[in-house]
């Protein structure tokens, strides 16, 4: 369980992220949810409080670094955040012809940049309680790349760096780094953006013959926040079907 821990997931208004702040708030932790969806991320919290979870949420642009410096900042001078959930994300599909440095640069701010600063500003009182958590969801195109996806696929990839090099500097103060790359995932965006024939084509690839579902991502989030995932760091786990695993 992890009552007395908080947890700070991005990207809570929705999909995995929201199934992520359900599967921890069932476990105890208090909950910091933040999203640029002001409305959406109010309702994952009330429908948690309506549960008994202590819940605040933060409305914020990810991209906005400066503001994400400030607002974060001060919230880690006011309470120990000790669970962080990176996993705010979205996409600008295209190949190296069509998309462009500032597409690029976009996804590169959402995956990589925003988690780096928000654990450049968490990590610290992680180290000094002795226990922490770091959670990145990157994704099965940071290992394969993907055609179509070459600024997601950059980012994703980095965000296995970024987990793995954090993982070593953080060890030593019992603060884990670990990072889940899901397979095709029916979220809102998913379900609402890529067209069933990709879906398909994805699905024909995978062992278990379907696509996951967000709780089936979250319940690995939340293992790995979890006391029992005490010897587990610098992991990349595929949650995948079994799609390029
Ligand atoms: N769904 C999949 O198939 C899949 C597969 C692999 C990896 N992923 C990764 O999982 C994560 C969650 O994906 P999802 O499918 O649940 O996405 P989603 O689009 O359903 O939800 C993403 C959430 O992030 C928030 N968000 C986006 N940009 C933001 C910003 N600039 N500032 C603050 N909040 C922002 C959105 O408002 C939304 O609530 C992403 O990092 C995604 O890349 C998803």
């Amino acid at each position: 369980m992890l009552n007395g821990h908080t947890a700070l997931v991005t990207g809570a208004a929705q999909g995995i992220g929201r199934a992520a702040a359900e599967e921890l708030s069932a476990q105890g932790a208090d909950l910091v949810l933040v999203d640029r969806n002001e409305r959406k991320v109010q309702e994952t919290a009330d429908s948690l409080k309506e549960k008994g979870g202590s819940v605040r949420t933060l409305a914020l642009d990810l991209t906005d670094l400066d503001l994400v410096g400030e607002r974060i900042g001060r919230l880690a001078d006011e309470m120990l955040i000790d669970i962080l959930v990176n996993n705010a994300g979205f996409d600008r599909p295209g190949t190296t012809r069509r998309i462009d440095t500032e597409d690029l640069d976009a996804v590169l701010t959402i995956h990589v940049k925003a988690p780096f600063l928000l654990i450049k500003l968490l990590l610290p009182a992680m180290r000094t309680a002795g226990w922490g958590r770091i959670i990145n969801v990157s994704s099965i195109y940071g290992l394969t790349g993907a055609k179509g996806e070459v600024a997601y696929s950059t980012a994703k990839a980095a965000v296995i760096g970024l987990t793995k090099a954090v993982a070593k500097e953080a060890g030593d103060a019992g603060v884990t780094v670990n990072a889940v790359m899901p397979g095709l995932t029916l979220t809102p965006t998913i379900e609402r953006f890529m067209a069933d024939k990709y879906k398909q084509q994805i699905v024909d690839v995978t062992p278990l013959a379907r696509a996951g579902e967000p709780q089936e991502i979250a319940k690995v989030i939340a293992f790995l926040a979890s006391h029992d995932a005490s010897f587990i760091t610098a992991a990349a786990i595929p949650v995948s079907g079994g799609w390029a695993a």
